[in-house]
Formats: structure tokens, sequence, C-alpha cells
């Protein structure tokens, strides 16, 4: 037989050399022995260096059974080679790829830079071979539906999606530039206009914003849109979509998942993306706790609340948990944790002394729990018991409910204050219909109209978005109107969308999965960038190619920019 591969380590034991090659397979061991080996081979064997690139031809065999290895799925056999030739030379690797048992990866800064060598890991083949067949199946699921597969512009006009764009400047056209889309969004609702009523699309977008573990400059949307369907519609097919996408990872989920209002979910969870595999629900105690003799809880004006969680099981966090836990709660704006235990009739804490223990049973407070409360406006106690139950989960660690939680959040608010100016800015994007029910409302209280939008979440992890669009064009301006757009901006930037939902626009809307996103949580990753190939940093550089690098100046010229340092 013929092999080739990488050699992933090499140990001589005298007269007969072992190599493990590794492939996107798996490893092989070949042995290059006296008994079927020339001595030319056994000397080139004897100096293969690792990451070198090997033919080998041989026979397979199998190992003595002391000799098999467990761990490899070839473990049982090897192939003794009879002839071996170096292909591919390699100096000596900047990073190891093989590793043993225990032992640490490379920074990442350094792995991001040499990512030939560490795309050769097996944990990153493995990513990206699960993120081929997640992209297959997508791809199936939705032709199973009708969904035609359509690619839209990469050199494009900007859509609102949140974020900056990305712009390409135009040579031919002095000082007006594309730019790269923020998302599909306008060219599949022009789709639906010209009758393509199920669309599709594997999209590249571009963003350029603030980045995190599960953000990058350039991801990828399963995108879909389609005609003549209500938002149950959308859920439907996005449903099927993620049942397909786990199954194909192996994990049977059920079909029909929870649903929250986006109150709801603020409300219980303090957040739009709850994590359902853990209880711990936020309490509204204001009524029961604010009689009580304690400052702390009187400072309730202005709508504030006090609201709290009763951690089953949180007897066991020491006083040191609860202090982080305080800090935390601190830094997203609460005025602190006041902070309430109990073992039997024993009660403790820094409130301990204004309870009893049967006040705390009618509280839902057991015996070997703790009552974590805060105090103030909703806009501070929910993002801050949000990271608190958060943190709970992590430090207790408590056995999850189920280990696959989705939920819909669905009447999200059309319209957020802008936390620094009050004013509108979208809460989805622009082109989302205000709820039937809320129309009425749009130009009296914009900020109490709720929206045909709807996200899907997934461990506390927002999978996607998606809404019913604007088709009317009177609404589409309206709603531009209060993202405080003057008319004939609202022409120059939408009026291609706005003459098109004149021209016959059927009722559509969609859905876009965050790709990437979902195939780093099906393969258990921890950041995206173990699930793309030649990912950015934080810092939205690609450290292995080099990218932005400085522009050469003939070029700078040629597209009419002049760098002001
Ligand atoms: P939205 O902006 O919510 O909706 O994006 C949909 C999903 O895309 C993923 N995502 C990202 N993934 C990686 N890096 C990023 N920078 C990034 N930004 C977003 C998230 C998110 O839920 N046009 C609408 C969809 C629609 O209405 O049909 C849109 O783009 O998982």
């Amino acid at each position: 037989m013929r092999l080739g591969g990488w050699v992933n380590r090499r140990r001589d034991l005298g007269g007969i050399v072992f190599l493990d090659l590794r492939d996107r397979d798996g490893i092989v061991q070949v042995a290059v022995g006296p008994g079927w080996a020339s001595a030319d081979t056994l000397a080139l064997a004897q100096t293969a260096a690792s990451e070198a690139v090997l033919t080998v031809e041989g026979e397979v065999v199998a190992r003595p059974t002391a000799m098999r290895n467990a761990e490899l799925a070839t473990g049982d056999v090897e192939v003794h080679a009879t002839s071996l030739k170096v292909v591919g030379p390699a100096e000596t690797p900047a990073i190891p790829v093989a590793r043993g048992k225990g032992e640490e990866l490379p920074a990442e800064e350094l792995r991001l830079k040499y990512r030939h060598l560490d795309l050769r890991r097996p944990e990153l083949q493995a990513n990206l071979i699960l993120r081929h067949r997640l992209l297959q199946r997508a791809r199936r699921a939705l032709s199973e539906l009708d969904f035609l597969e359509i690619e839209t512009p990469i050199l494009t006009k900007p859509t609102p999606e949140g974020a900056r764009d990305y712009l390409v400047p135009s040579r031919v056209h002095a000082g007006e530039c594309y730019a790269l889309p923020q998302s599909p969004q306008i060219y599949k609702q022009l789709l639906m206009v010209s009758g393509f009523d199920r669309y599709f699309q594997i999209a590249r977008c571009f963003r350029d914003e603030d980045l995190r573990f599960d953000r990058q400059p350039e991801f990828s949307q399963i995108d879909i849109e389609a005609s003549f369907v209500t938002q149950e519609d959308v859920i439907g097919f996005v449903e099927h979509v993620l049942v397909a996408l786990w199954d194909e990872a192996g994990h049977t989920i059920p079909r029909s998942f929870a649903r929250l209002t986006w109150r709801e979910a603020l409300e219980r969870y303090g957040t739009d993306k709850p994590d359902l595999r853990y209880d711990f629900p936020i309490v509204d105690w204001t009524t029961q706790v604010q009689p009580l003799a304690v400052p702390f809880f009187q400072n309730t004006t202005n709508g504030s609340r006090v609201r709290g969680i009763a951690v089953r099981g949180g007897g066991t966090l020491s006083r040191k948990d609860v202090d982080q836990l305080t800090a935390t709660a601190k830094t997203h704006g609460a005025p602190g944790l006041a902070w309430v235990k109990r073992q039997g009739e024993q009660l403790s804490g820094s409130v301990g002394k204004h309870f009893t223990a049967e006040a705390l049973g009618r509280l839902g407070v057991g015996d070997g729990d703790v009552a974590l409360i805060t105090v103030g406006p909703d806009r501070v106690t929910s993002p801050a018991l949000d990271k608190v139950r958060q943190e709970v989960i992590r430090r207790l660690a408590p056995a999850p409910k189920l280990a696959h939680a989705f939920c819909w959040v669905v009447d999200f608010p059309l319209f957020e204050p802008d936390p620094e100016t009050g004013k509108p800015v979208f809460a989805h994007h622009p082109f989302t219909a205000p709820h039937p029910e809320d129309v009425r409302k749009l130009d009296s209280e914009p900020f109490a109209c709720r929206a045909l939008h709807y996200d899907a979440v997934y461990n506390g992890h927002e999978l996607g978005s998606g809404s019913i669009r604007i088709t009317d064009p009177a609404v589409q301006r309206t709603v531009f109107r209060h993202l405080g757009l003057a008319p004939a901006e609202i022409e120059a930037r939408f009026g291609f969308l706005l003459t098109a939902l004149a021209a016959g626009a059927p009722p559509h809307g969609g859905f876009a999965v965050g790709f990437d996103r979902t195939a780093m949580l099906i393969a258990g990753a921890g950041s995206l960038r173990d699930v793309i190939a030649f990912p950015k940093t934080t810092a939205a550089r690609a450290l292995f190619e080099g990218a932005p690098a400085p522009a050469r100046p003939e070029d700078l010229a040629a597209l009419h920019i002049k760098v002001v340092p």
C-alpha cells in the first residue's frame, strides 16, 4: 500500500524506527526495520524531520498484542515500510503540532501567526471537518424545503445592522465607495419582490465593530428569506435547520423550542439570551422585602424594584464567593448585593437578622439556599442579576436540567433608546415590521411598539435573529424618520428599496443563523477562532498573512486617497 502524510513523531529504537504519520483522517504507525526495509530506507527514517511530508510504500500488518494502542483508531496495525520518500522537507516547526497528554498549547498569538501549522492540529482539523458537514447539511435541509441558494453582491451599498461599514474606495469613480455587506438584508428582500419566494445563502458578512470571543469582523450566516409567511412559518423553517445541524453532530433535539417574550426573558433572567439549562430565575421581591428596616432596600424611587435570586444549594457559596458576586453586581451598575443564607433555622449574611426562616420560605429560599438581592431600576438590576446568575452557575456548576436548551425570544421592542442621547435606535434593523397590534403607537409612543422580531437562543447564546419585514413604503419611511433620517437621506440611502416595495411586494420575513457561532457551540469550542480557518484577532488583525497592511502610495493615488497622519 501507499501512504502520504506528515511526520507527527519519530521514535528510534536503535534497530527499528517508528514514525507516526498523520493526515486529516488521523495517525498511523509506520515501522521501518531491517527485516523489510533497505539500509538506505532505514537511514532516511532515522533522519526524518518532524512535520516533513513523506510518502511510504509498505504492507499493513497486525501489531503484536502487547504493542496495540487502544487510543488510536489504527492502533491494532502498523505499516512495515519497504520504501520511504521525503516529498516535502520541513524546517524545524515554529510551533509544535504533536502534543503529549496535558501539554499546553502555545500562546494563541503565536498559533495565529503560524496558522498553517496550528491548522494541522487534530482538534482544528476536526472542527473544520465538522464545519464542512454542517454547511452541507444546512444546504440540504433548506433545499428540502424548496429554498433556492442565490448569491448577492459583496461590493454593495451600506446595509445598516448596527455596526460600522467596511468601505472599498472606487478607482473609477473618485470619492465614491462600495460598502461590504453587514448582511444581505436588503438584497434578500429585493429577491422576494422579484418573486423568488424562498431564498437562502451561506452569506459572508462584514462588520467593523468591537470584537469578542463570539464576534469576528467577517463571518458567515445561514441567511434565509421567504414570501407569504408568518412569524410561525419562519420559526418552523429555522427549527428544521437547527434540528438538522444538531443531528449532524449526533444530538437529537426536540423540534419545538420553548418560547419567551422579550419582556418575560428580561423579567426572569435579566437578558434577552437566557441560559435555560439552569433554574435560578430572577424574582421581584419588592413587596415582601422593601418594608424591612434595611436602608439598602429603601432606595426604590423612580420605578426601582427589589429583585433577587433564590439560589438552591447556594449555602455552599463562601463569603469570598459572595464578595466576588457583589463586585460583579457593582461592575454592572447595581448598588451591591444583600444576601441571606439559610441553614436550618439559622440565618446569616448581610441582611440575615432581618428575616425569619418562615419569611424566607415564602420567598422560595429553602434550607441550604442563599438569597442574593439587589435594588434599582430594571435597566440596572437586569444586567447585574443576569451576570450574577451566570457567575453563580459557573461557581456552583449544578447539573443542567437539559444539555441543549433552545428557546425563541419573541416580541422584541421595535426601537431602543440610545444610551447616550435617549433617541430611538432600531433594536434589530430598520426593516423589521411593527407588531400589528402596536402599529397605531408608531407615531405617538414609538418605545411601546413591539416588533415582529424573534431570536433563537441556545444555552445562553444568540444563534440568530429574524423578523417579518415592512412592505408598506409609507411605514418604512415613518420608521426611517423615527431614526432621525431626513427625507433626502432616506431617498439617497434606501430609495432603491422603497421603489421596489412600491412595485408589488409580497409579505415576507426571514432569519439569519450566525453560522460560525453555531459551529463553535456544536464543536464545543471556546472561540470562533477555533472554527474559522483564517480568523482575525480581537484587534481585527490577520497575523499570518499580515492584514491590514499599509497601502502603497501609488495604489492610494489611484484610489484618489490621501492619508492624513
Ligand atoms: P443579526 O445582525 O442579528 O441579523 O445577525 C444574525 C446572527 O449573525 C451572528 N453575528 C455574528 N457572528 C460572528 N461575528 C459577528 N460580528 C456577528 N454579528 C452577528 C449572530 C447573530 O445572531 N439581517 C439580519 C437577519 C434577518 O433579519 O434576517 C441580521 O443580520 O449569531
